[in-house]
C-alpha cells in the first residue's frame, strides 16, 4: 500500500512538475534567445559600472564587438545600445513605446524633478515650447538671433588664433542664451563666468544620456556640473520672475510663469539643455 502510494505520488509529481519545468526551461531559452548579446561585467548588480563610468564613449565603441545591438549591465540597469541608424525605426515605431513615461525617469535623474511635478507640468511645458518655437513662428526669432550672432562676432576682434569648434560653440551658445533666456540673464558678458558656464554645460551635455540612467555617484564630474548649473539658475529665477511680463517675454519667462512649484531652477536647466544641445553641429570624433 505504502509502496503503491509512493509510486502514485511520484507519478503525480512527475506529471505535474515536469511540464512546468519544461515550460520554464523553454521560456527562459526563448527569452534569452530574443535578447541582444550582453556584457555583465564582474560585479553582481554593479555590472560594468566602473569600467563604463570611466569613459563611456570609448567603452561603448569597444563593446561594439558584441554586435550592432547589445546590452550593458550598469548599476542595476540594462542599457541597450542600438549602434546602426538603420535599426532605430524598429524601436521608435514600436507601439510599446510611450514617450512621456519613457522620459519621466530620465528627467528625475537628470534634473531631480519629482514624478508628481513631471506629470503635472510635462504636457503644459511641451505645448508652450512647441507653440513658442513652432516653425511658423521662427521668423520672430531669426532677426534677433542674427543680431546676437553679429554682436558676438564683433566682440572677437579682427585677428587671433584659436580652436574653430570652440569659437563656434562659444558664439552660438551666447547668442542662443541671450535670445531664449533674456539678454545677460545668464552671465554671457562676463568672460570668466561664461567660460565656466560653457565648461560645465559641455560636461553636462556630454554625459547626459548616462546621467539619465546611472546613479550619480558613478558620474562625479557630471554631477558637479549639474549642481553648478542648477545653483546658477537658483539665482536667476527670482530675478526673472520679478520682471514684468511683456510682449517680448522670453522662453525662460514663459516657463517660469507656467511652473508654480519649487522645481523652477530644475526645469530651467532642462530648458537650457534643450536649447543648447543642438545649437551647434557635433564635433567629429
Ligand atoms: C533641484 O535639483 C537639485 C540638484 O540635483 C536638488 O538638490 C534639488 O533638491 C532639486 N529641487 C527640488 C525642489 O527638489
Amino acid at each position: 500500500m505504502v509502496m503503491e502510494l509512493n509510486g502514485l505520488t511520484v507519478g503525480l509529481i512527475l506529471s505535474t512538475i515536469m511540464p512546468i519545468l519544461y515550460y520554464l526551461y523553454h521560456v527562459s531559452r526563448s527569452k534569452s534567445k530574443s535578447l541582444p548579446p550582453a556584457y555583465k561585467g564582474w560585479f553582481p548588480w554593479l555590472g560594468c559600472a566602473f569600467e563604463f563610468g570611466k569613459n563611456p564613449l570609448d567603452f561603448i565603441a569597444q563593446k561594439k564587438e558584441l554586435g550592432r545591438i547589445f546590452t550593458l549591465y550598469v548599476a542595476g540597469e540594462r542599457l541597450t545600445f542600438i549602434t546602426d541608424a538603420e535599426d532605430f525605426q524598429y524601436f521608435f515605431q514600436s507601439p510599446f513605446v510611450d514617450f512621456q513615461k519613457a522620459v519621466q525617469d530620465p528627467v528625475l535623474n537628470v534634473a531631480s524633478v519629482s514624478k508628481t511635478s513631471f506629470f503635472k507640468y510635462h504636457t503644459k511645458i511641451h505645448d508652450m515650447v512647441k507653440g513658442r518655437l513652432a516653425s511658423s513662428r521662427l521668423i520672430y526669432f531669426s532677426d534677433k538671433l542674427c543680431d546676437e550672432f553679429r554682436d558676438q562676432l564683433t566682440q572677437l576682434g579682427k585677428q587671433g588664433k584659436g580652436d574653430l569648434h570652440h569659437l563656434v560653440r562659444k558664439t552660438m551658445y551666447a547668442a542662443v542664451i541671450n535670445n531664449l533666456f533674456g539678454k545677460n540673464v545668464l552671465p554671457v558678458n562676463s568672460e570668466k563666468e561664461f567660460e565656466k558656464l560653457e565648461e560645465m554645460f559641455v560636461m553636462f551635455d556630454e554625459q547626459f544620456e548616462y546621467g539619465a540612467r546611472i546613479p550619480s555617484v558613478f558620474l562625479k564630474d557630471w554631477s558637479s556640473a549639474k549642481k553648478y548649473l542648477i545653483d546658477l539658475f537658483s539665482k536667476v529665477v527670482p530675478k526673472t520672475i520679478n520682471k514684468k511680463s511683456d510682449d517680448d517675454e522670453t522662453l525662460l519667462h514663459s516657463l517660469l510663469n507656467l511652473v508654480q512649484d519649487q522645481y523652477k531652477p530644475n526645469y530651467s536647466l532642462l530648458l537650457l539643455w534643450a536649447s543648447l544641445a543642438n545649437a551647434i553641429p557635433p564635433q567629429a570624433m
